[in-house]
């Protein structure tokens, strides 16, 4: 089976991100460049990493093991909610580009927000990042619609994405209308709901009508929402079936009995030892 060819989803300034990525937080330990290697061979070309995921080293090394050439790859990476003051975050930044052994990331975000430190002043050193040339493109992620309207209006270069939870258990309307008004690409993480969506009866019955995977599914109900999701996967028969969810179609009802699935449990990444803004 050749790799599958990405569409893009654009911001309204024109950015096009691929409309799906693949994820590198190593949610089991250890994680092999090799994992990288049969996601490009299965055709992502959008790749989410983090400093605080500890894996910026092997994507670097399994993108140059692969041998797709780096202006080809869209590939993302985040400054902690630590490292947000304006020194701190360059140096965060410096760390990642040496570690991917790049000149420059496609997609800078700020990881989380940070209610200690000044937003003017992470915002003042995200765009200068941009405008240095080591970030194509700035955004946030975990950011409400309350920060993120701020971020827009206190960052002085246009921020083109939100990287934020969703899946069939968690409502987002509210934000992905927010970040739609404004014109800037949703990217969902956890997008399987980190595996607890496998269980569901629901999409169980909408797979098997469909002859397709919960995890196809899932990402396809994304997808036709113009949100960009960025599963992940250390199985490489995994990592290509998640790729094949651009050649069916989920009608208006299976749309509506998916997005009927949120709980108001839904919700997975809450991290409860720092401030954050009550969530939309
Ligand atoms: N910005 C943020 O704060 C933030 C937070 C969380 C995550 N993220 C990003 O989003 C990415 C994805 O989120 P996630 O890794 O938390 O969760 P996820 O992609 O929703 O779920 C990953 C889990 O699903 C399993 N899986 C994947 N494909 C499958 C399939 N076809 N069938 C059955 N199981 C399958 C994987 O197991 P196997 O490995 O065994 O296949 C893994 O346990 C992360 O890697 C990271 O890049 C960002």
């Amino acid at each position: 089976m050749p790799p599958i060819s990405v569409p893009t989803f654009s911001s309204r300034g024109g950015t096009a991100i691929p409309a799906l990525g693949f994820g590198t937080s190593p949610m089991t330990g250890s994680f092999s460049p090799d994992t990288i290697v049969a996601a490009l061979k299965a055709g992502y070309r959008h790749l989410d990493a983090a400093r605080k995921y500890g894996t910026e080293e092997q994507v670097g090394e399994g993108i140059r093991a692969a041998g797709v050439s780096r202006a080809d790859i869209f590939l993302t990476t985040k400054v902690s909610h630590e490292n947000l003051h304006t020194a701190d975050f360059h140096r965060s930044v410096d760390q990642s580009l040496k570690a991917l052994q790049v000149d420059y990331v496609d997609l800078l975000l700020v990881h989380w927000p940070n209610l200690k430190i000044p937003l003017g002043e992470t915002m003042q050193a995200l765009a200068k990042e941009k405008r240095d040339g080591r970030a194509r493109h700035i955004g946030v992620a975990n950011f409400t619609t309350g920060l993120l309207g701020e971020a827009l209006q206190l960052c002085p270069e246009p921020l083109v994405a939100l990287q934020a939870e969703y899946h069939p258990y968690l409502d987002q309307t509210k934000l992905l209308n927010f970040v739609r008004e404004r014109g800037l690409v949703y990217i969902a993480y956890c997008p399987l709901g980190r595996g607890r969506l496998f269980s569901d009866p629901v999409l169980a019955e909408i797979a098997k009508a469909k002859g397709r995977s919960i995890a196809q599914i899932a990402l396809r109900w994304l997808i036709q929402q113009k949100v960009a999701p960025i599963p992940r996967s250390s199985n490489p028969q995994r990592i290509a079936d998640n790729t094949k969810v651009f050649d069916f179609t989920l009608s208006d009802d299976e749309m509506k009995r998916i997005s009927a699935l949120k709980r108001a449990d839904g919700r997975i990444a809450n991290p409860k030892d720092r401030a954050l803004p009550p969530w939309d």
